[in-house]
């Protein structure tokens, strides 16, 4: 049977993400742009102009309003407002400002992300999270964005998948020795304590800036599913990689969900997805219900702080997978919904086909970007998902 469409409640956030590094190009003074340029770099290509957002954020911003999108989270740059210790750039300031100020002019709210993923180079070399005064460090620089968030931005989030630089950070302590075929390396505990108290930290920061912004996090799910068996396994993995972030939101005003695909859990740990199963263009295996299960596993783990999807998508050179991706996954948020889960709104991953943290052929994007000329395309799964914020439905499939 087709179930009738779930609408949207009130409010309800639509939109689509991005974030500073992977888009706006030349992201010179950050940790990343020196990895990708180092001797020994095992990074595949870098970043260099990504999609000249940093010039072009008013065509990304003009796209996404006609799309029918409501919301935009983007992400500001701490490398570029703060480029060398204690020095902040009221040039950028300004310029990320000016970002608040085009995305309310077309109708878009703002969710701004104080960090995703990259540090500044000079944040780095005094030993990254873990060196001593690094949350201080992070907490002035949150202050220093009253000017761009101050006024008009809604919703900001502290860090981008504090579970994910954890985890990174133990990759790295181990000896860079890459992940592992499935699943995901051991966290590092340091590095997890001190994302947890940075964020504790920004939170109370922001809202000395003005208490009426909602703050939160955003924590990346694996939806680790136990094979028969393995439940209190699958328990013990999931804790430091997962849990532990989420039950740090307790008491935020919002969390982020961000769900891509699965991972099963055996009694000897993590195994790969089926032999015949679909993959993307970043291997990971088609799996759209994904969210869903994010969902209810974080609502589960934070109490009655509401949920919002900040990122969620697919790899593919296939649109018409793309769009049947995001068929799966919102029909259930829909469920979700209808099951009386807290979600306050959908943001998918991503607005553009942008730097894939290596490499920039594992294309998320609803908007093809030309490498050359950077003119942006919407791809059918923008207009056809852009379109959903005029008719106020999720699509729901046959069950
Ligand atoms: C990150 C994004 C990334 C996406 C797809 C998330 O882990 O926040 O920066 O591009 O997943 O890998």
């Amino acid at each position: 049977m087709t179930h009738a469409p779930t609408r949207f409640p009130d409010g309800f956030l639509w939109g689509a993400s991005t974030a500073a590094h992977q888009i706006e190009g030349n992201n010179t003074n950050s940790d990343w742009w020196v990895k990708e340029h180092s001797a020994d770099s095992t990074i595949e290509e870098p970043s260099l102009d990504a999609c000249d957002s940093y010039h072009r954020w008013d065509q990304d911003m003009d796209l996404l309003a006609e799309l029918g999108f409501t919301d935009y989270r983007f992400s500001i740059e701490w490398a570029r407002i703060e480029p060398a210790q204690g020095h902040f750039s009221r040039a950028e300031l300004a310029h990320y400002r000016r970002m608040v100020d085009g995305a309310v002019a077309r109708g878009l709210r703002p969710m701004v992300t104080l960090h995703h993923f990259t540090v500044p180079q000079w944040f780095e070399e005094r030993g990254g999270w873990v060196a001593d005064g690094a949350v201080e460090l992070f907490t002035r620089y949150a202050e220093a964005t009253a000017t761009v968030i101050a006024e008009d931005v809604p919703y900001v989030c502290t860090i981008n998948e504090p579970n994910m630089i954890a985890v990174m950070a133990g990759a790295a302590k181990a000896g860079n020795i890459g992940f592992p075929p499935a699943g995901l390396p051991t966290p590092d505990k340091e590095t997890t304590l001190a994302v947890i108290a940075a964020h504790h930290a920004a939170v109370k920061a922001v809202k000395g800036i003005n208490p009426d912004i909602r703050v939160g996090w955003t924590v990346a799910n694996q939806v680790y599913q136990a094979l028969p068996g393995a439940e209190d396994a699958t328990a013990a993995y999931r804790r430091p990689r997962e849990d532990v972030f989420i039950e740090a939101a307790r008491g935020d005003d919002w969390i982020g969900v961000q769900s891509y695909t699965r991972t099963r859990i055996g009694a000897q740990g993590p195994i790969p997805a089926p032999e015949d199963a679909e993959r993307t263009l970043t291997q990971w295996e088609y799996y759209p219900a994904a969210i869903g299960y994010a969902l209810r596993h974080t609502a589960e783990l934070v109490g009655d702080v509401p949920l919002i999807v900040t990122e969620n998508g697919i790899a593919t050179a296939d649109d018409t997978r793309r769009v049947d991706y995001y068929t799966g996954a919102l029909s259930a948020v829909a469920a979700a919904l209808d099951d009386a889960i807290n979600v306050d709104g959908y943001l998918a991953w991503s607005a553009l086909d942008n730097y894939e943290w290596g490499s920039f052929q594992p294309t998320f994007g609803l908007i093809a970007v030309d490498p050359q000329t950077f003119e942006r395309t919407a791809k059918p799964s923008a207009v056809w998902l852009g379109g959903l914020g005029r008719t106020r439905e999720l699509p729901r499939i046959a069950a």
